[in-house]
């Protein structure tokens, strides 16, 4: 057992089947820079202690350093026969500084210590990585929520059951896909303060350890606020990765949801979006097309991060404390969601900037498909009519209307007068688009002057963030 972690107990080594199920360091080579940092941080609170001399200390944050740099360099690799990442970076810093004073580095501290550790750090690294490239799109969506919002700002068909509904602002449409991708920022910053409280090294295996270590000092070096309360706790839980893949799923399946919506809008029955060249795609065979590609692929990238999330979790549930090396199983899920969403996002969002709008024949199919029945309808409660019979009356409108294949605007005064009195021409007044949408003027509704507050909200809150 040569250069492994483990073997005093073992009359022979390990079984090559059993070696190649074990190895996770395809994946968790990934790691290798913050588990350097958590070793430099234990030297630290090895040194404090007084269990390292100050040239013993010294050696080791040398080699540790050396290993840093091999890495950048990307010459430094795992051996075929390491472990894991903690594994083969004590083999390689042995290599370096000796086994005399490279040997005592693994003191008061596990593996299971180390990973959970490990594993917050490089989330809180990406959380934040994450959280830009998503601030980055709802810049985009109010950036083009902005360029629609000027003298006459563009107006769409707002939409129900896919059906049109109520005529709506274009900017007011966008924003609403912004909100939830800023509350995922938000959930991830909230995400953050829990996880940086949390640092678990000091815990050990499970117990705790017995050398006088300060695990508040090696949390401080790591940047955490504080370290964790419950050793067990610290080495056993994963609700801090489920919450991050939570997170990175609730992002895909947002981003999803305006995907669908340019796939949609690109189609020729649509035609309310022009996609840029440099963000779409064309056909091996058929030389007239251009695909909404970016959408199509974030749609079902969407896909994944639900799966992620769904497979973490059930690898987590019903697992008994403390560690257990199902926990393994913990990170490729989560680092995929990572590399996915650092892939996807910047591609989304450079779609979403150079969509062009269709805004004439947005703002021509607005008012149809009797998009401002409502509007009558609550024209006529401001006459004073009960809600229940003004509903009535509207539907009996669509009625007339859609009889004669018109809209409604189209009836006739007479038309209006014979379905009610109260139906006066001045009716007419709601039953354009500006007038529907100006018309809905409370807080959070769709009138160009609560849009333009919200936007002015909406860029606060991304400066906030
Ligand atoms: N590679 C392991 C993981 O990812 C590290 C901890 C291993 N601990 C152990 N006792 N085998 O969970």
């Amino acid at each position: 057992n040569e250069g492994k972690l483990w073997g005093g107990r073992f009359e022979g080594g390990p079984s090559p089947e059993l070696e190649a199920l074990s190895r996770s360091t395809h994946f968790d080579w990934r790691l290798a820079l913050y588990d350097l940092a958590g070793s430099h941080a234990h030297a630290k609170a090895l040194g404090a202690a007084g269990l390292l001399t100050a040239d013993e200390e010294n050696e080791l944050h040398r080699g540790l350093t050396a290993l840093g740099e091999r890495f950048a360099r990307g010459t430094l690799r795992p051996g075929e026969s390491d472990e894991d990442v903690h594994g083969a970076l004590e083999r390689l810093l042995i290599e370096e500084v000796g086994a005399d004073v490279g040997g005592k580095l693994r003191a008061g501290r596990s593996r299971n210590d180390q990973i959970a550790t490990l594993f917050r750090c490089y989330l809180l690294d990406h959380g934040a990585r994450i959280s830009e490239l998503v601030l980055d799109l709802v810049g985009a969506l109010a950036d083009q929520a902005e360029r629609h919002l000027g003298d006459e700002p563009a107006i769409m068909p707002g939409r129900t059951h896919l059906q049109h509904a109520q005529p709506v602002l274009l900017s007011h449409h966008l924003m609403a896909h912004a909100w939830p991708l800023l509350r995922d920022v938000e959930r991830l910053a909230d995400w953050r303060r829990r996880v940086e409280a949390d640092s678990p090294y000091g815990s050990g295996a499970l117990a705790g350890q017995s050398l006088g270590l300060d695990p508040v000092l090696v949390a401080t070096e790591l940047g955490f606020t504080g370290s964790t309360a419950n050793s067990i706790d610290g080495t056993a839980a994963r609700d801090f990765v489920a919450e991050f893949a939570y997170v990175t799923a609730q992002i895909g399946v947002d981003v999803s949801r305006i995907a669908e919506e340019v796939i949609l809008w690109a189609t020729k029955e649509f035609d309310f979006v022009t996609l840029h060249d440099s963000w779409s795609t064309g056909s091996s065979i058929m030389p007239q097309k251009k695909n909404p590609d970016i959408s199509e692929l974030a749609r079902g990238k969407a896909g994944r991060l639900v799966g992620n999330l769904t497979g973490l979790l059930t690898t987590l549930k019903a697992l008994p404390l403390a560690y257990n090396r199902d926990l393994q199983e913990d990170k490729e899920p989560v680092f995929d969601s990572v590399d996915t969403l650092e892939v996807l996002l910047p591609a989304f969002t450079g779609q979403i900037a150079t969509l062009v709008f269709n805004v004439e024949r947005m703002a021509e199919l607005a008012p149809q498909g009797f998009s401002l029945a409502t509007d009558i309808a609550e024209w006529l409660v401001r006459q004073g009519v009960p809600f229940r019979i003004a509903h009535e009356l509207a539907g009996g409108c669509v009625r007339a209307a859609e009889g004669r294949g018109v809209e409604l605007a189209d009836l006739t005064d007479e038309e209006f007068a014979a379905i009610s009195p109260h139906l006066n021409p001045d009716v007419r007044l709601v039953l354009s688009a500006e007038g529907s949408v100006g018309s809905r003027d409370g807080r959070g509704g769709t009138a160009p002057v609560r849009v333009r507050e919200q936007l002015a909200d909406l860029r606060k809150r991304v400066d906030d963030a």
